[in-house]
């Protein structure tokens, strides 16, 4: 090992570039990734043209993340023609579930690296320099990342995430995630307080925190409800989201300081998964559906304001039409504000793939997920057509898509608002009238 630290910096000079897929826990360590790179002496390109290195942090959770990836594989063996010093990288889920398959011949993929080892990525960066390559799959028990300053790579400058916990053991049936990101491990409550407080320093006004399953979190004393309010004390001008709850432990406890604190936005990602108790139970998701409408209930008596969205798996195993009909009523008896649709995906590995058949032909699931997206459209559109009349706070995120002389914020419920620009600018919080919708936005005229 001594040789090592004979040679300079790895990085000097040399660009790196990383690509993100996958969820917001991506796109955390992509922040983290960008930082160790740094302190090893390599800079940060948006270009990927520029790059030296390249790294995709990838996705697993179903097979057409995955097939995207791929796709990506053959655009970076082009830029490899052109370049034959580029260093190309695959890291996150995808290079844990599939390690060292990753670089087998062709792939052209030089460094495999899985989530919970991204401090080895200087050094896999040489070995790959020096003409090997550079794997590093395996999971910890332990690792936070917990002191290292995410590089802010999302630039609207007024919300950011901040990963609170990592892996999950939950193993609902049909996922990926606890093989790719391994046991659940909650960071240091100090080291998150000080990374939000130097956010909201800094000019942010709204930072998320995220887990697999924040309700779980536990650090020594410090369970969620009590992370939550450590946040909210902040200032009450920072606003505290959180992603995601498992609905089996929302507790009234989080739901209580969620009521106690304005800055702690009413809304709540619910994944319901299915409406069916022959499938959540076959989903291994531990609750039932009389469950999870008696949360829904407590939701709506510590805050009746509180607008609930959910994830939603069309055609898992065996679902019947009796299952997915009771999918639409459950969504229909939440009225959910808005949710994410999936077709079931077959994961390699997981209980679902080992034990059940995948028997749902694709047509048959497409044709549920379709009457799923339609039910929710409508469900949409009557969530925001309630909100109309309605006096919200917005936090002004930045100019509108549509318009120059409009601006874009969100309410505490997490809807998108458009109204006009005036003096604002983002950061700003502004009280509005919401005057109209469509089935994604809404419209809003400043109240003063
Ligand atoms: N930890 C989060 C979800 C992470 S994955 C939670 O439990 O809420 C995000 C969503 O992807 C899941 O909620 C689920 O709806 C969907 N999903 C996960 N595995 C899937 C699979 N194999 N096929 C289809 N959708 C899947
Ligand atoms: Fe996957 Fe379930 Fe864990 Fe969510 S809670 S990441 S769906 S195993
Ligand atoms: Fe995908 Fe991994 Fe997130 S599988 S959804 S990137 S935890």
């Amino acid at each position: 090992m001594e040789f090592k630290s004979l040679r300079p910096l790895t990085g000097e000079g040399k660009q790196l570039f990383i690509e993100t897929y996958g969820c917001q826990m991506n796109a955390g360590d992509s922040e983290i990734v960008v930082s160790i790179m740094q302190e090893h002496g390599y800079r940060y390109t948006e270009d990927i043209n520029k790059a030296d290195i390249i790294l995709i942090n990838t996705c697993s959770i179903r097979d057409n993340a995955e097939q995207r990836i791929w796709g990506r594989l053959s655009a970076m063996r082009q830029l490899k023609k052109r370049k034959p010093s580029l260093i190309v990288g695959i890291i996150g889920c995808m290079a844990e579930r599939l390690k060292e398959q990753l670089i087998e011949k062709g792939t052209g993929v030089d460094i495999v690296a899985g989530p919970d080892s991204y401090r080895s990525l200087p050094d896999l960066v040489r070995t790959a320099e020096d003409g090997s390559k550079g794997i590093n799959v395996e999971l910890s028990k332990e690792e936070t990342y917990a002191e290292i300053a995410p590089v802010r790579l999302d630039k609207n400058g007024v919300s950011a995430f901040i990963a609170i916990m990592r892996g999950c053991n939950n193993y609902c049936a049909y996922c990926v995630v606890p093989y790719t990101r391994g046991i659940e491990r909650s960071r240091d409550p100090q080291t998150i307080v000080s990374e939000a407080r130097t956010l909201f320093e800094n000019g942010y006004r709204e930072v998320t925190l995220l887990g697999q399953n924040v309700n779980s979190y536990s650090y020594g004393e410090v369970s969620f409800p009590e992370l939550m309010a450590m946040v909210a004390e902040i200032s009450p001008l920072l606003r505290v989201r959180f992603a995601t709850s498992h609905p089996k432990d929302i507790s009234d406890r989080l739901l209580e300081v969620m009521a106690r604190y304005d800055n702690i936005c009413k809304a709540i990602h619910l994944p319901a998964q299915s409406g069916s108790n022959e499938m959540l139970k076959k989903m291994n998701r531990k609750y039932t559906r009389e469950w999870y409408l008696e949360r829904i209930a407590a939701i709506g008596r510590y805050m009746p304001e509180c607008a609930i969205t959910t994830d939603l798996i069309a055609g898992f195993c065996g679902e019947t039409l009796e299952d997915h009909s009771q999918t639409l009523s459950l969504m229909r008896q939440v009225g959910y504000a808005s949710a994410f649709m999936f077709k079931y995906s077959e994961r390699p590995g997981t209980f679902s793939a080992r034990h059940f058949a995948d028997d749902i032909d694709d047509d048959e699931k497409t044709r549920r997920l379709n009457e799923i997206i339609a039910l929710q459209n409508q469900l949409s559109i009557e969530s925001n057509q309630a909100e109309v009349g309605k006096i919200r706070e917005v936090l002004v995120e930045g100019i509108s898509k549509r318009s120059e002389e409009q601006l874009c914020g969100r309410t505490s419920q997490n809807k998108m608002v458009v109204f006009d620009r005036k003096n604002h600018k983002a950061g700003d919080y502004i009280t509005v009238k919401i005057t109209g919708c469509s089935s994604a936005t809404l419209f809003g005229e400043e109240v003063l």
